[in-house]
Formats: structure tokens, C-alpha cells, sequence
């Protein structure tokens, strides 16, 4: 029988996971959740690549502007002085062009991973953007300690380690991004997953 929720998503080891060794760490935890590995490439990006796989719209750029005021307003830091401006779309316009600057900094591994709630499991492994705020046993929690505070005082993207598709339709675009329109998706069975 077909689970309804049997779902793909994409991840990426981002340049400080690849750096920091943690490329085998990072695929443990989602093997040993029994979520099934279905492609795997390491490959340098282009800015392009990086510049259109995250989307553009105002209202994702807000939110990433949003993401940094959070943690201002949470440890008593003000916006518009650390940033020159509080509005929400000015400062997640200069956070995205910092990410395509750190997602560029180095080789990345690509990866489709397959399993029941896939898109949803993956987020859980990998904790929440903000590192102060995932959960130890997450991935971001575990290995990663970095904030927006310091981060865009050094004119840099916050480094979190991994990337993970947000929703099953982000996933389809940034497979079809990544992999392109018949992409190399392997077909095998998981034991005591699968069968
Ligand atoms: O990666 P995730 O889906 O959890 O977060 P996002 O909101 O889609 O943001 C994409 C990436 O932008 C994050 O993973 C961070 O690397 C970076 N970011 C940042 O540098 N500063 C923020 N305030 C929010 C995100
Ligand atoms: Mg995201």
C-alpha cells in the first residue's frame, strides 16, 4: 500500500555544515529516522543558483527581515540602530544578500530524502532558523550556536548548518530547481521501512 504521506523534500548541507565535518552527522539523523536518502551530490553553486532558489517575494523577504527584529526585540537590541532601518522588507533584503554571499562560501551537498512526512520530519531534525532557539537534539541545537545579534553586525546570513524544504510545495520547486525537471531520484527499499 502507498502511504498518502509518503512525501520528498530537499536538504542541503550548508558551507559551515560541509566545513565543519558535520556532512555525515547530518545525513545519520535523518537515516536514522528512517528517512530514506533517494539522491546525493556534492557541488559548488553559482550566486544564481543560490539567488533563485530562495524566493523573492515581499512577503518571504518580510519574514526574514521579521526573523532578525524577533531576536532583537527578545535581547533588548534596537533595529534601527544595528541595521539603519526597523521596517521588516529593508531588512530581509540585506539579510538574502548576505545568504547568497554565505550559501556561495563553499561546496554543498544536495540531497532529495523520502519517507512518511518527509518535509515536515526533516524540519523537526533540523530545528528551528534561529540556533539560540532550537531544541538540543536538533541539528541547529546540537551544532550550531550563531544569532542575527552578531551575524548582521558582520554583515553575514546567521550559518545554521542545513537547509530543509519548509512545505511540500517548496519542495517540489527546489527539487525541480536543483536536480531539474526529470531529476536522478533512486528507487530501492528501506529494511523494515519499505517491506
Ligand atoms: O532555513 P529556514 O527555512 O529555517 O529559514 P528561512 O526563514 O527560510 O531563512 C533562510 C536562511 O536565511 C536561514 O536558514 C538563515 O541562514 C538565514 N537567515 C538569516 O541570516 N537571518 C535571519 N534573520 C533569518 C534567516
Ligand atoms: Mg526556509
Amino acid at each position: 500500500m502507498i502511504n498518502p504521506k509518503e512525501e520528498k523534500t530537499f536538504v542541503m548541507v550548508k558551507p559551515d555544515g560541509v566545513k565543519k565535518g558535520l556532512i555525515g552527522e547530518i545525513i545519520k539523523r535523518l537515516e536514522q529516522r528512517d528517512l530514506k536518502i533517494v539522491a546525493l551530490q556534492m557541488f559548488q553553486p553559482t550566486k544564481d543558483e543560490i539567488d533563485n532558489h530562495y524566493p523573492k517575494d515581499e512577503q518571504w523577504v518580510t519574514r526574514l527581515g521579521q526573523k532578525t527584529k524577533m531576536t532583537y526585540e527578545k535581547y533588548g537590541y534596537d533595529a534601527k540602530k544595528e541595521m539603519s532601518t526597523d521596517n521588516d522588507f529593508e531588512i530581509g533584503q540585506m539579510v538574502r544578500e548576505w545568504l547568497v554571499d554565505y550559501m556561495t562560501s563553499a561546496p554543498l551537498i544536495r540531497m532529495v530524502i523520502q519517507g512518511i512526512h518527509a518535509v515536515d520530519v526533516v524540519r523537526k531534525i533540523a530545528g528551528p532558523t534561529i540556533p539560540s532557539v532550537a531544541d538540543m537534539g536538533t541539528i541547529r541545537g546540537d551544532f550550531s550556536i550563531d544569532s542575527p545579534l552578531l551575524a548582521n553586525r558582520e554583515k553575514r546570513a546567521v550559518m545554521n548548518l542545513v537547509h530543509a524544504s519548509e512545505t511540500a510545495e517548496e519542495a517540489g520547486q527546489e527539487i525541480k530547481h536543483w536536480f531539474g525537471e526529470n531529476p536522478p531520484i533512486f528507487d530501492y527499499k528501506r529494511f523494515g521501512v519499505d517491506n
